[in-house]
């Protein structure tokens, strides 16, 4: 029996030693640890065979079974080493950067559009001497509409399509509260612009629910509808740089008297009608007048002694017009195919 045992017991560590050395991958080698040295390992098994024989033979076998044990588990301790050495010397040479390749550069970006058109009409109105104001986006009822002649129940109320964000206040529909925000902290004379952000609710190839406007607003004791009609004509040819064609419409706002709508010709059909003018030939690009005596009064300043005028024009339509982009729509995307054009 013992001869028997211990031969068995050699031809197993034979065969654990030679598996271990060939196993090519941490997981075959830990299934072979299961399957000699595990709970139920064949190695395992030679263990608890001991108490089934004669005592005077158990010390010897004992000795040679966990001998074989210990060397298979210092066996498959060195194998495991190698193993683990080669995975990281081959994570090393497929991680290893080839610093002969042409770099890929870095793309540089520009400024949007919109943010650029709004650039040039500000330098444009700086060098006519308006200085640049700014107001808040969250207003009140207040200064959008009561203070600019707009009373609860004044019809003007419907055209604005405002969004609510309690009953007293509101997203700015226009940038003319910054008028009224302006003149309380500022005696005349002024000459300021207010560009911003305005939100409607209302979408189409021309209307967007967030639009961008820039206010002016001219106040002293002489200020004439032929000082807006100067400036507005020489803003307007200084930013498309042409000669182009303006033509003033009376209109109506509640806080200007007289009012009037600026058209400019549809450049981008050679105002011979397209969809974004409507098949008009003319496109609205913005409303001015002269400050209504109420405005004055809601402000604090004597409506005998001052005049002024005041417009507020539409960033993203003279945008698409001078840079001849045919979808409002197309400047809130963020395509970068479009924004690259701009760069
Ligand atoms: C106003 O907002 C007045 N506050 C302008 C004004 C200021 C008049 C000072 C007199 C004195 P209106 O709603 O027409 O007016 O808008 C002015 C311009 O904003 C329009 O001419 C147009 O160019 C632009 N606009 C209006 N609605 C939109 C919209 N939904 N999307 C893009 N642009 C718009
Ligand atoms: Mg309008």
């Amino acid at each position: 029996m013992s001869n028997s045992s211990e031969q068995e017991l050699d031809k197993l560590v034979g065969d654990a030693r030679t598996a271990i050395r060939t196993a090519e991958d941490l997981a075959t080698l830990d299934a072979i640890r299961v399957q000699f040295l595990g709970k139920r390992g064949s190695i395992t098994r030679q263990l608890k065979q001991i108490g089934t024989m004669e005592p005077s033979l158990r010390p010897r076998f004992g000795l040679a079974v966990n001998r074989a044990k210990r060397t298979l588990e210092l066996d498959i301790e060195r194998r495991r080493d190698q193993l683990k050495d080669a995975a990281v010397a081959e994570q090393l040479t497929q991680d290893a950067i080839d610093v002969t390749l042409p770099g890929r550069g870095s793309g540089v970006g520009g400024v949007h559009p919109i943010t650029r058109a709004m650039q040039n009409m500000e330098d444009i109105f700086a060098h006519m001497g308006f200085e640049t104001a700014s107001g808040p986006e969250l207003e009140d009822d207040f200064h959008n509409f009561e203070a600019l002649n707009i009373p609860p129940d004044h019809p003007a109320r419907a055209m604005h399509d405002t969004f609510y964000v309690d009953a007293s206040t509101l997203l700015r529909t226009h940038t003319s509260p910054v008028q009224i925000r302006y003149m309380r902290a500022h005696p005349p004379p002024i000459r300021v612009i207010a560009p911003g952000r305005v939100y409607r609710c209302d979408s189409d190839v021309t209307h967007t629910p967030m639009f961008h406007q820039i206010e002016g607003l001219a106040v002293d004791r002489t200020i004439s509808f032929a000082d807006l009609k100067g400036v507005l004509t020489v803003f307007l040819r200084n930013f498309f740089e042409t000669e182009l064609k303006v033509r003033f419409r009376p209109s109506y706002f509640p806080f200007t008297e007289p009012s009037a709508e600026v058209d400019m010709s549809c450049v981008l059909c050679g105002a011979a009608g397209c969809r974004v003018c409507k098949q008009s030939g003319w496109l609205e690009v913005l409303g001015c007048g002269m400050v209504h005596p109420e405005v004055f009064r809601h402000v604090g300043l004597d409506d005998e002694a001052n005049t002024g005028f005041a417009f507020g024009l539409g960033v993203e339509r003279l945008a698409m017009l001078r840079y001849g982009v045919d979808d409002l729509r197309l400047f809130f995307e963020n395509d970068l195919g479009f924004l690259r054009q701009f760069r």
